[in-house]
């Protein structure tokens, strides 16, 4: 029998994880459809209870439903726990497992795919929202020299201090008081959605340095533009995770993880 999933979220027309979902059940051989729901903001719960009496297998879950679907699970992997917000449900009779690999597929992306070893780097990650929160403990798990994050508005950065209170690479900094130049600088502020670049200087872009937006589709964003104007060659958006947070979901439901190479090469937008 055919199982069915989704993604969920609001807007969601200009989702790409029907496409990738679907795109990895072919080349597996897999039987399963995978929809887009646009949610009603404020009843994700009725929604997602409505759709599981249809037969709802799994959910991926965009914005702005992460943290209500964290309240929807009942349990959660220690990512989620982490995040404090959920991308991805498995339902089996009454329960609903709850997992977040968003970070998980950035690491992969930024490791596997792009053949950037974290470890002994200096990481400088712009942005103290849920992007940043949920990018946190896979960066720092793979051993960072130094993983600096940056803030505009001062407050959130003592929440993200105490979920790694023995982090000893992890230290916080105004953009004004950034100092130093860093091998990896990604861009987890939601700048982008505004047609802006966070305030990042050439100066703290390294020699080599690779610089990674999350956002992706958009082509060039402001951050890109203003690391390749910085001099920075290795310019790359989000896309590669998108695609690996998916496998992993794919892997979770149907036991087998997809090859992603091909599908990233599919969905890229050139960055220009
Ligand atoms: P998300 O869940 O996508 O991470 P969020 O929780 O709203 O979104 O967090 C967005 C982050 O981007 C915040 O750290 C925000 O900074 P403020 O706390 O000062 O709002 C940051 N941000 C958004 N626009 C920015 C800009 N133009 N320059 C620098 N930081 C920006």
């Amino acid at each position: 029998m055919t199982e069915l999933y989704a993604v969920i979220g609001n807007p969601i027309s200009h989702s790409k994880s029907p496409l990738i979902h679907k795109g990895f059940a072919e080349v597996l051989g897999q039987d399963l459809d995978y929809i887009a729901i646009e949610g009603p903001l404020g009843r994700f719960a009725e929604t997602v209870d409505a759709w599981r009496k249809k037969g709802l297998r799994g959910l991926n879950i965009t914005v702005p439903f992460k943290m209500d679907a964290f309240a929807y699970a009942t349990r959660r992997d220690s990512a989620a726990e982490e995040a404090g917000a959920v991308n991805c449900l498995t339902f089996e009779g009454d329960s609903a497992e709850g997992a977040n690999y968003d970070g998980i597929g950035l690491a992969r992306d930024i490791e596997a795919n792009l053949g950037f070893a974290v470890a002994g780097k200096n990481v400088l990650v712009l942005g103290t929202g849920g992007a940043t929160r949920g990018a946190l403990g896979p960066l720092l798990a793979r051993g960072p020299a130094r993983l600096t994050v940056a803030f505009r508005t001062p407050g959130k950065e003592a929440e993200l201090r105490a979920l790694f209170p023995e982090a000893k690479a992890l230290d916080f900094a105004a953009y004004a008081d950034l100092r130093d130049a860093y091998d990896l600088v990604l861009n987890a502020t939601s700048a982008t959605l505004s047609g802006e670049a966070p305030p990042v200087a050439p100066k703290n872009f390294a020699r080599g340095a690779l610089a990674y937006d999350l956002a992706y589709g958009k082509g060039l964003t402001p951050f890109l533009r203003l690391a390749r104007e910085a001099g920075v060659e290795k310019c790359v958006d989000g896309v590669g995770m998108l695609v690996e947070q998916a496998a992993e979901a794919f892997q979770k439901w149907r036991g087998v993880r997809p090859e992603t190479k091909a599908m990233i090469e599919r969905i890229t937008v050139p960055l220009v």
